[in-house]
């Protein structure tokens, strides 16, 4: 079945003026975007527009209640020329989790990843090419009523807006465990990627900037002892040769694609690996006694992102140098060799838009 689309294409592309070697992440937005409208009960014809304002009701329910989830995905250009996108099933999956927990309305697997496709397809020509550089794809939806009262919207906007992009962090990450601000509790939407979690971590970040610290590791919100997650990261450690991530069995952590794909490989080569709940003792005493050697960021932006410090009750401990991380560095040259095509895919991760 072919995708019905309309699409208007820009009469002054932004292409020519783009600094492809200095690409901040999410500043810079293609000529173009998808767009679709939910309203009677169904999903309308999709539309690719040229990328600008949208108008807005002041009395918007998404402003006043926060009926907003959103996606994150890259599409990269192999060696060969060839454009995947990793493992988008998941988000796909991801996103109608989160529609259900936020009351919106869910938009078919497929369909949602024809969309991006098809948006990816259209702006092509801004797929960077250097190493580490790729289109971020950020689809998301909101609640489109113009109505104050605290009830699900009947109406809805769902959108694919697409960015060349650079290296997230520039530097291996210092994060600090936190202990009394708290990101998700159980019961509540922390397993959902709906904005409000994000808007809640900012405060508790800000601090830890302060400290020097790029993030936080969150603790879980009952008794802070045990390691969740790191800004828009799922955390990965290797301690004693195993490599051990929390485990998403709670719903206050985000189901990582990329962590996902960590614990697949380890598996998948026969590493030792671990999905359980993580102490922050047992942390620290690895850490102190040299048994932590390898600790990162596993996420759609970041990729893998080396952890360089952590910061607990005052003390900033250095984990070993990142020269010296083999795991993390297998990992991270496996999944960018697979999508550049350099080597195979043997788990058939990267899917081609054709
Ligand atoms: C809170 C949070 N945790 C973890 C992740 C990592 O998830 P993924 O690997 O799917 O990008 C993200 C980013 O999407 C996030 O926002």
């Amino acid at each position: 079945m072919t995708l019905a689309i309309k699409t208007t294409a820009t009469q002054n592309s932004r292409l020519p003026s783009i600094d492809w070697n200095h690409l901040p992440f999410g500043r810079i937005f293609t000529d173009h975007m998808l767009s679709m409208d939910y309203r009677s009960g169904a999903w309308q014809t999709p539309e690719i527009v040229p990328f600008g304002p949208l108008s807005l009701n002041p009395g918007n329910s998404t402003l006043h209640y926060g009926q907003s989830i959103f996606e994150g995905m890259k599409a990269i250009r192999a060696k060969d020329g060839r454009i995947t996108l990793f493992r988008p099933e998941l988000n796909a999956r991801r996103f109608n989790e989160s529609c259900v927990r936020l009351c919106m309305p869910e938009i078919d697997e497929q369909l949602f990843i024809d969309l991006v496709k098809a948006q990816v397809r259209f702006e092509q020509d801004w797929i960077p090419n250097s190493p580490d550089s790729s289109l971020y794809i950020r689809p998301f939806i909101f609640a489109t009523d113009d109505f104050l009262g605290v009830r699900p919207s009947e109406t809805y906007k769902f959108m694919v807006l697409t960015c060349p992009v650079g290296a997230y962090y520039a530097e291996p990450v210092s994060v600090k465990i936190e202990e009394h601000f708290t990101r998700a509790a159980e019961g509540g939407v922390g397993r959902a990627k709906t904005a409000g979690n994000y808007a809640a971590s900012l405060y508790p970040t800000k601090l830890a900037n302060n400290e020097g610290f790029h993030q936080l590791i969150w603790t879980d919100g009952k008794e802070h002892k045990y390691i969740e997650e790191s800004g828009t990261m799922n955390l990965v450690l290797v301690i004693d040769g195993v490599i051990l991530t929390p485990s998403e069995d709670s719903d206050t952590i985000l189901r990582s694609v990329v962590k996902r794909s960590v614990v697949d490989l380890a598996k998948h080569w026969g590493l030792p690996v671990e999905e359980r709940r993580i102490s922050v003792d047992e942390v620290v005493q690895a850490i102190r006694e040299g048994r932590l050697t390898d600790a990162f960021g596993a996420g759609t932006a970041a990729t893998i992102a080396p952890i360089a410090k952590i910061g607990f009750r005052g003390e900033v401990f250095d984990l070993p140098a990142v020269e010296t991380r083999a795991v993390s560095k297998r990992i991270k040259a496996y999944l960018d060799d697979i999508k550049t095509g350099e080597c195979a895919d043997e788990l058939g991760w990267c899917v081609e838009i054709r």
